[in-house]
């Protein structure tokens, strides 16, 4: 039985394998086509455009909208080449005659310009908590749907603005974004990235607003605006009780602040894990007992913020004057002069009722 089978099916291979060369090809079906099926090409840029058939048909006509040259021709196809491409919305066209019909067959040509100079406006320093508004522009770009600008920080991106229009012509690009300075900021730059894809036809493009010419980084900073020290006596009238008392003015709201208290080089006190300041103006009180040689050293209350801990703190210093040295100096001044007073006295004494005898 198998035997058999195998048998027929071989004979019936080897008419075939005879007889097909010159079998008719009634299948195969009448076609026009160009190739590449996709033609992506730069502006200014050159292109080869191929159309081929099938062998029932015969290419007429294949052309362009464009500047375009002969590139050659076989039997069943036909190219040209566009030196440069100076159009941005273009169409080839290829027509064959295949057994008294006509057929065709059109591409767009796609047409596109990366991005080359991209600029980020320029922001006065950013200040942690504050909002800003960035501007990137992309110049000269083409086909917009193919692009999108994104704004990026160090390499993450905070925003990518996509462009849906299906304008074909070179355009510039505007993005905006709404950006909140954060503690840490300083760290990195912001830059703009602009990029065009028309993958698979053509590659990636990509630009930095950083590259140069232009160079557009942002950078982060901020301070308190303002730090000022006093002494004031304590309100419990305690002789030599007093409060070193600090004043921050206007700092970042969303950073950590540092404050530390400083007596004649030595640390008295540092609230370094005062976090997140609920208050622009901020004011730390430190209590302080002095000793009589304290006075005219210097006290001094130095403000950090945790987002540049790299940077100098910002210092304010007062001399200590107490008041109790103050008397004291008055009371020993006195004293001394009350014993050079009673001194002088004596001796007038002796002056005026002569030495005893
Ligand atoms: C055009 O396409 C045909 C059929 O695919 C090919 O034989 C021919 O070499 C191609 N010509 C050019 C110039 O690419
Ligand atoms: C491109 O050109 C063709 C004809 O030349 C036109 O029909 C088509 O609307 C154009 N497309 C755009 C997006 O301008
Ligand atoms: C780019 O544009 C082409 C047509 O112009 C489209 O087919 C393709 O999907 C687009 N690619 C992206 C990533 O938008
Ligand atoms: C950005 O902020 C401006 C005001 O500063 C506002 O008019 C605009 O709507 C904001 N944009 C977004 C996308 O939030
Ligand atoms: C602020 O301090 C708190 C507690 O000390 C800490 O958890 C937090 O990470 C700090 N914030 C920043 C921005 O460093
Ligand atoms: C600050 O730190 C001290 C110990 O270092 C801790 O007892 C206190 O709870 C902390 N305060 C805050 C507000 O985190
Ligand atoms: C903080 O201090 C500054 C400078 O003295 C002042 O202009 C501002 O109004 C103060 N802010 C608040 C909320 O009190």
């Amino acid at each position: 039985m198998a035997g058999m089978r195998f048998g027929k099916f071989c004979v019936g291979f080897l008419w075939c394998a005879v007889f097909l060369p010159i079998c008719p090809r009634a299948e195969e079906k009448a076609f026009v086509k160009i190739w590449p099926e996709k033609p992506v090409v730069e502006y200014g840029g050159s292109l080869v455009l191929n159309c081929s058939s099938s062998a029932s048909c015969k290419i007429f006509t294949f052309e362009t909208s464009l500047k375009q040259k002969a590139a050659g021709s076989g039997t069943s196809w036909k190219a040209i080449s566009i030196p440069a491409v100076d159009k941005w919305n273009a169409t080839a066209m290829c027509e064959g005659q295949c057994e008294g019909q006509s057929l065709f067959h059109t591409a767009e040509i796609i047409v596109y310009q990366p991005p080359r100079i991209v600029t980020l406006d320029p922001v006065p320093k950013l200040e942690v908590g504050n909002t800003y508004k960035l501007t990137c522009k992309a110049f000269d770009v083409a086909p917009i749907r193919n692009s999108t600008v994104t704004f990026l920080k160090g390499e993450d991106a905070l925003h990518t603005e996509t462009f849906k229009s299906n304008i074909l012509h070179a355009m510039n690009l505007v993005a905006t974004y709404n950006y909140t300075a954060q503690p840490g900021d300083y760290k990195e730059d912001i830059v703009c990235l602009a990029t065009l894809n028309m993958t698979p036809e053509a590659p990636l493009f990509q630009k930095r607003s950083s590259d140069k010419p232009i160079p557009s980084a942002v950078t982060i900073s901020n301070f308190p605006e303002r730090v000022v020290i006093e002494l004031q006596k304590s309100s419990t009238g305690q002789s030599w009780a007093y409060n070193l008392i600090c004043r921050v003015f206007r700092v970042a709201p969303v950073s950590n602040l540092t404050v530390t208290f400083v007596k004649g080089g030595k640390m008295l006190q540092k609230y370094h894990n005062y976090s997140k300041p609920a208050h622009e103006n901020n004011t730390f009180t430190h209590p302080i007992t002095l000793q009589p040689q304290d006075h005219g050293q210097k006290a001094a209350c130095q403000v950090t913020q945790d987002f540049r801990p790299d940077v100098e703190p910002f210092t304010a210093k007062v001399e200590l004057r107490t008041t109790e040295t103050y008397r004291a100096i008055v009371v020993a001044t006195s004293s001394i002069a009350l014993l050079a007073g009673v001194l002088v006295g004596v001796l007038l004494l002796r002056l005026v009722c002569g030495a005893p005898k």
